[in-house]
């Protein structure tokens, strides 16, 4: 509640409080996976805490010898092991007696399903990836993968893995340019796509886009395409294949290879907001721990759970939580092609209660945009069988995690906010769903094994109470291994700021307990009157009124204060927007927060301007409060957004 800064001119401030806190529920932490006393093993000696789980859950071909190698900022783990990725994620589980177990419930948009058991998995990969030999590709050829949210992608990721090629997924909403650019950066010698896919009822075209896109891939000699749509396509002799041809006539048998701990599993492109995507490398052995022992601690997943991560898998979030770890853990998973809002607003918790879904792993832009549509939706359905809820990709405002634990989670389901990023390859920040007290709003705790600081301009741990920047001293299994073809990058982008640390270019402050909370990009953070505030505490203040459902706010140039803050606000579907409304809505964030962080501009919108992973792109409403000319959109998921703020913005007012 206080304004005062709770150090000299701190690096960002600290200035919403949160004191509601949710113990976990006795019955649920005695059942646990994951104890506190993993904390206390991993801080004993971290490098045997991960070697110990490397021996246990993974299975080689080959032992390591040697755990770590810390060159900074180059890391080897599990030095001297050779493993396969596909087999750890499949056969081995046939192996065991769980062929018959199902891997994925798929549901089309139309309401096509398909089933594929362990066994189904195992068939498939083997013939894709005998498809893929017969192709000439060899260990270590690239292969892009550019396809909708139906079972030929995993499968053709896996496929990948079994031969030791890596893959890069480009997510079926990008462009052709961006496609080829990808294609480009990492000499992809295969492209694995499909004629289309289904989106809110409609048929998406990709494979008019692939054939665009690869007009300027001359390293791309072959191209297998999955018929989704059935909508004709024009397919280039000699280069273009149906799966349902080439594939499917292949022998299901196909030995996995071996491969090197360190052996590129695959590269993932950020967008980022400069000019050239960045190729987040990935490999084998560190990665498929890191994500396999974090999916089953945090999430607490149990033999008979079925699991829904509810992202794309062209996002690594789908890569780490709908693939690899969950795969790695023989887990059953809901794979879901669609929209949200089709047929209806209430298609999740439809396929939650027909499948008795008991983990959901989805963003806070998706639970703000139901709890726009209000809780009558969710009401409909028996959601009783869910038992943990996650949260990833943007900071969730408080008052989004209270209406998901409520109206979601039935009061009863415990929240992980876990942050993480591509480049980390696994959560890092999250709490134990058994052990921590969880605060809405903070991600709480590093992993287990895990060190990170909150730092001020200088480096210095920031004291707690305080504000700053975020960053991981110690290296992590998962972590990326580099940008492709870029080692300078890699150094200059992540590990020069602070030196000897890898800041992650997130804000953050610790609380008087410790806690972490995060506070958006540190390229977002807004300076009013020499005070530097975070989006995220003025989002989550006016998210905190009833009337709202999402807040995205920016800093606009100001004679007098440096910048004054400008909100862009998106009611609850049962409210309208008015000038008095407005006055209350920043009164509202003065008292929560103080008078230093009141909007002086507001301004009511129907929706905003994302990325297609839905996180808000506050520089294009920076562009907008401004009144300049937009920058770079091609990260954007939606441009008529942009267009209908824009022709509204007259309505901004002090
Ligand atoms: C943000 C997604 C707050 C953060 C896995 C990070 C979060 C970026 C959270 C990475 C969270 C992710 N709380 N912020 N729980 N999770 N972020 O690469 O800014 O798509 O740096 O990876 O998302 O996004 P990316």
């Amino acid at each position: 509640m206080s304004v005062e800064p709770s150090s000299p001119s701190p690096e960002i401030e600290n200035l919403l409080a949160e004191s509601r806190t949710f113990p976990p529920d006795p019955t649920f932490a005695a059942q646990a996976n994951a104890k506190a006393d993993l904390y206390e093993e991993a801080e004993r000696d971290f490098e045997a805490f991960w070697a110990k789980r490397a021996r246990e859950r993974l299975d080689w071909s080959k032992p390591f010898e040697t755990t770590l190698e810390w060159e900074l900022p180059f890391a080897k783990w599990f030095v001297g092991g050779e493993l396969n990725v596909s087999y750890n994620c499949v056969d081995r589980h046939i192996e065991r007696g769980l062929g018959d177990k199902v891997a994925y419930h798929w549901i089309g948009e139309p309401g096509d399903t398909r089933t594929l058991t362990f066994r189904d998995l195992l068939r498939e990969v083997s013939k894709a990836a005998n498809a893929l030999k017969e192709l000439g590709v060899e260990k270590g050829d690239r292969v892009a993968i550019y396809m909708p949210m139906i079972p030929e992608l995993p499968i053709a990721m896996l496929a990948c893995a079994r031969i030791g090629a890596p893959h890069t997924v480009v997510f079926g909403g990008f462009s052709a340019e961006s496609l080829s650019g990808r294609i480009n950066d990492c000499g992809a010698k295969v492209l694995l796509t499909a004629d289309g896919g289904y989106r809110r009822g409609k048929e998406v075209g990709l494979k008019h886009h692939a054939d665009e896109a690869l007009a300027s891939t001359p390293t791309v000699e072959a191209a297998i395409v999955v018929n989704r749509t059935g909508h004709e396509v024009h397919m280039v002799d000699g280069r273009d294949h149906w799966w349902h041809d080439i594939v499917e006539r292949q022998s299901d048998d196909c030995p996995p290879v071996p491969v090197e701990s360190e052996h590129m599993l695959y590269l993932l492109y950020t967008s980022g907001t400069t000019a050239k995507p960045k190729g987040i490398l990935h490999t084998t052995a560190g990665y498929l721990l890191g994500t396999s022992f974090t999916h089953e601690a945090i999430f607490d997943v149990k033999p008979d759970d079925v699991y829904w991560c509810a992202a794309d898998i062209g996002w690594v979030t789908g890569h780490s939580y709908i693939v690899y770890g969950p795969l790695a853990n023989a887990t059953t998973g809901i794979l879901y092609e669609g929209a949200p809002d089709t047929p209806a607003w209430d298609r999740w918790w439809q396929i939650i209660e027909d499948y008795r879904v008991s983990i959901l792993y989805c963003a806070p832009t998706a639970i703000r945009a139901f709890m726009k549509q209000g809780e009558a939706w969710p009401r409909k359905h028996d959601l009783s069988s869910l038992r943990v809820l996650g949260s990833v990709g943007e900071p969730i405002n408080p008052e989004a995690w209270l209406w998901y634990r409520e109206h979601i989670g039935g009061g009863r389901a415990p929240i992980v906010d876990t942050w993480w990023q591509t480049e980390t390859g696994q959560i890092l920040i999250t709490p134990l769903p058994g052990v921590t007290t969880t605060k809405p709003g903070s991600a709480t705790f590093p992993f287990p094994g895990i060190d990170a600081d909150v730092v001020d301009g200088d480096g210095n741990s920031v004291p707690r109470g305080g504000g700053g920047y975020l960053v991981l001293k110690r290296p992590w299994p998962a972590m990326l291994r580099g940008i492709h073809g870029d080692p300078e990058r890699y150094f200059e982008t992540y590990w020069k700021r602070f030196p000897g640390m890898y800041f992650a270019g997130d804000g953050a402050k610790r609380d008087e307990d410790g806690y972490f909370w995060l506070l958006g990009r540190v390229d977002d953070v807004m300076n009013v009157a020499g005070h530097r505030i975070s989006t995220t505490e003025v989002e989550s203040a006016l998210v905190d009124h009833r009337s709202v459902a999402e807040a995205a706010v920016v800093g606009k140039k100001d004679d007098i204060s440096g910048q004054a803050i400008f909100a862009f606000v998106i009611l609850r579907a049962d409210q309208e927007p008015s000038d008095a409304l407005a006055v209350q809505l920043r009164e509202h964030v003065a008292y929560v927060i103080g008078p230093i962080a009141r909007p002086k501009f507001l301004m009511f919108v129907p929706d905003l301007p994302k990325t297609r992973s839905g996180k808000i792109m506050r520089r294009l409403l920076r562009d907008i409060a401004e009144g300049r000319v937009l920058g770079d959109t091609t990260t954007l998921a939606d441009t008529t957004v942009v267009d209908t703020i824009r022709e509204n913005s007259g309505a901004a007012e002090e």
